[in-house]
């Protein structure tokens, strides 16, 4: 199929691409889906060489459906659209968080909740204003500075204080985090795809087998991991290889998403400077601004489930067994709830993104990431007068995150006697 929708550029596509980590780094992946929720908005995709087909959803209404029906879709075998699981049994099913349908998954998410609850949160604003702070000053005193990374080390350190991890871990945690997702990107892999998943899935259970083994079940630290380590679930405490499982996805699922939607920022206030100013005189639009930034981020492209029975979805039928890919980035483009979807709009009202997902799996780290991104977005307008895109921006090669794995800007400061 050509696709060519204005907009866009044409873009050759048949289906498979959209397992092909390059194609999401290269491709203007919004031509993709604006063709597919027109024409196959539930749509068999055969990726040959033995693999099993899967289904791609992309419309809004689709999506919601296929994320918060349980008893349609399950969880249990597995959520993230990785190749190299795409065949196999899920490992972690019924013991992790992520894996897991109601009413197991309760078992695991009442008490996590507490951990990352509102309170928790509020004392640790103080912490990350200082981070947001400290990962923009940088950048005023260089005249380019590259600012991805630091994003990402922005985000360890809350989520690493917050798990109670050791600092000293924090930067290998976010180059393995890295190489779990953009397994085939070259600035990451470290061999094969298989390899490099192996290595660093290998490496962060260590790292929090070490941690789980530090602490004891009577041990007061309300952190995470002192969390994970006294969880009770019917069949008795917490195991190892259980803690193990849910510390890591905690990890994965705050290191991965939060630093793109923050270099999404950086380039919308490049671009839309005007409406920025509008940001900055009027704290109302705080909060919208940050929403349309998640809308416009997605920062998780897609998402797995499996049908549980047969299910008619737009007018196909996916049979019992078959994984069935929803995929997030498009549904919050989707014109059929989104006026006007390609304009970046500060005062957009409603905005029902599905950035953070829907139904019982909806993010856990949604209130620490939403207060995060506030507290960024302040301590940006407060900091920085004007921000330029200064170099070629590299963006991460995965399907499942669209990060950026380098971006260079030149901000300039407000001047003092503004502020
Ligand atoms: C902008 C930032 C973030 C975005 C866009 C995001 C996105 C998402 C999405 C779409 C889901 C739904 C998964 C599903 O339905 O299978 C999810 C779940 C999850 N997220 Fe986030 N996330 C963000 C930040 C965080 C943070 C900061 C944490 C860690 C505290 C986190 C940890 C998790 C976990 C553990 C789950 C699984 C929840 C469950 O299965 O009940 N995320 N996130």
């Amino acid at each position: 199929m050509i696709i060519s929708k204005p907009p866009f550029c044409p873009v050759q596509f048949q289906g498979p691409e959209l397992l092909d980590s390059g194609f999401h780094a290269s491709a203007d992946m919004h031509a993709v889906w604006a063709r597919m929720r027109d024409e196959t908005p539930v749509h068999r995709v055969d990726p040959g060489g033995g693999r099993e087909p899967f289904w791609v959803v992309t419309r809004h209404a689709d999506v919601s459906r296929v994320l918060r029906n349980h008893g349609e879709f399950t969880s249990r075998r597995g959520t993230i659209l990785c190749v190299i699981d795409l065949d196999t049994a899920d490992v972690a099913t019924d013991d992790m968080l992520a894996d897991t349908d109601p009413p197991r998954h309760r078992e695991f998410r009442e008490p996590l909740n507490k951990a990352f609850g509102p309170p928790v949160v509020t004392e640790h604003e103080e912490l990350i204003r200082g981070l947001a702070r400290a990962t923009l000053r940088p950048a005023l005193e260089a005249d380019v500075y590259d600012i991805a990374t630091p994003t990402m080390m922005f985000q360890m350190a809350v989520t690493g204080t917050l798990m109670g991890l050791p600092a000293e871990s924090w930067e290998r945690m976010v180059e393995l985090t890295m190489m779990t997702i953009a397994y085939d990107d070259p600035s990451y892999s470290t061999g094969s795809a298989q390899a490099t998943v192996r290595q660093a899935r290998h490496e962060l259970f260590e790292y929090f087998r070490e941690e789980f083994q530090r602490r004891t079940r009577d041990d007061s630290k309300p952190d995470v991991m002192g969390v994970l380590r006294a969880m009770d679930l019917t069949e008795g405490p917490l195991s190892e290889r259980q803690a193990l499982l849910n510390g890591f996805v905690l990890l994965i699922g705050a290191n991965v998403t939060t630093p793109h939607a923050l270099c999404t920022l950086f380039t919308l206030m490049a671009e839309h400077p005007e409406q920025f100013r509008a940001v900055r005189e009027n704290p109302d639009l705080h909060q919208s601004c940050l929403e349309e930034v998640l809308r416009w981020a997605s920062p998780v492209t897609a998402l797995m489930r499996y049908a549980v029975h047969d299910v008619e979805l737009g007018g196909q039928t996916i049979r019992a067994g078959e994984p069935v890919s929803a995929w997030l980035g498009s549904a919050n483009r989707d014109e059929r709830v989104f006026p006007d979807p390609y304009t970046f709009d500060v005062t957009r009202r409603p905005n029902q993104h599905v950035a953070f997902g829907v139904g019982p799996h909806y993010c856990i780290g949604a209130g620490l990431a939403r207060r995060g991104l506030r507290i960024f977005l302040e301590e940006l307008l407060d900091m920085v007068d004007t921000i330029e895109i200064a170099g070629e921006i590299g963006h991460v090669a995965s399907h499942f995150v669209p990060g950026f794995k380098s971006m260079p800007v030149r901000m300039t400061p407000r001047k003092v006697a503004a502020r």
